[in-house]
Parts: structure tokens; sequence; C-alpha cells
């Protein structure tokens, strides 16, 4: 899978910020990825009284993910409401990795990076395994 649309995967994340439920932070967030079998995902942030419990847009871009038949991720952008890029969260990061493909990319604030560069020495199911 070289040929990656990011125009496309924006679009999907914008339309995706007009979904999100913040009437906490009023800060929409829409994340978009392209899967794999060339399935595009996306999700929204949704708010929760007990802030803590809010769910970010990845959170539901991995959740569609699994719902909509598994894979992985190969190339993955967030926006905020004005379709302005943003970085995913430390958390976030960490969430995107374990269903990342090998060299997955990011559109970043400072440009097409690979989830290794932004998770750098990340802890993963690997780390699990060796101890078994
Ligand atoms: N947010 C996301 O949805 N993804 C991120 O990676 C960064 C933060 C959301 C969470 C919260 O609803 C709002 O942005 C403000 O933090």
């Amino acid at each position: 899978m070289t040929d990656i649309d990011w125009d496309a995967l924006r679009r999907v994340a914008i339309e995706a910020t007009t979904r999100a439920y913040v009437p906490y932070s009023h800060y929409p967030v829409g994340a978009a990825a392209l899967a794999t079998d060339g399935r595009v995902v996306a999700g929204c942030n949704v708010e929760n009284a007990g802030y803590g419990v809010t769910l970010c847009a990845e959170c539901g871009l991995v959740s569609d993910l699994v719902y909509s038949g598994g894979g992985q991720l190969v190339a993955f952008l967030c926006v905020n409401k004005d379709g302005e890029t943003i970085m995913p969260c430390g958390r976030c990061r960490q969430l995107l990795f374990e269903h990342a493909a090998p060299g997955m990319l990011l559109e970043t604030v400072s440009g097409v990076r690979t989830i290794d560069e932004v998770l750098p020495d990340a802890f993963g199911p690997r780390d699990l395994e060796q101890v078994r």
C-alpha cells in the first residue's frame, strides 16, 4: 500500500469533527485512517461529564477498525474543527501503536512521520510475550 490519498482522509476527518460530542471543551476532533485492506475508518471525540472518561477521536477510530473487520492502520491523521492537523495525544499514540501496520504513517504538524517516530521505543504486545 503506497498510494495514500491524504486529502481524502482529511475530508473524512473533517466530516467526523461535525459529529463530535464536545459540550465541555467545545473542541471537536476528527480522525481518519486507511486500513490495510483499503477501508477508511474514522472517529470523533465523545466527552463525558466525568471529564476523565472522555473518548478521544482515536478511540472511536480504533473501535471502527475493529468492529468493521479488523486489520491494521497504514495511514492516519486527525484534525481540529478548522481542518488543521493536530497531533494525537500521548495516550492515543499508544492506542494507535497497537493497531498500526509496521511503518504506519501519520500526517503530523511537522510533516509525514512514522508511528515509531512519534512513539519511539514503544511498549507493546511483544513486551508482554517476553515474560510469559
Ligand atoms: N482529543 C482527541 O480527541 N484526540 C487527541 O488526540 C487530543 C485530544 C480531544 C479530547 C477532548 O475532547 C478534546 O480533544 C480536548 O482535549
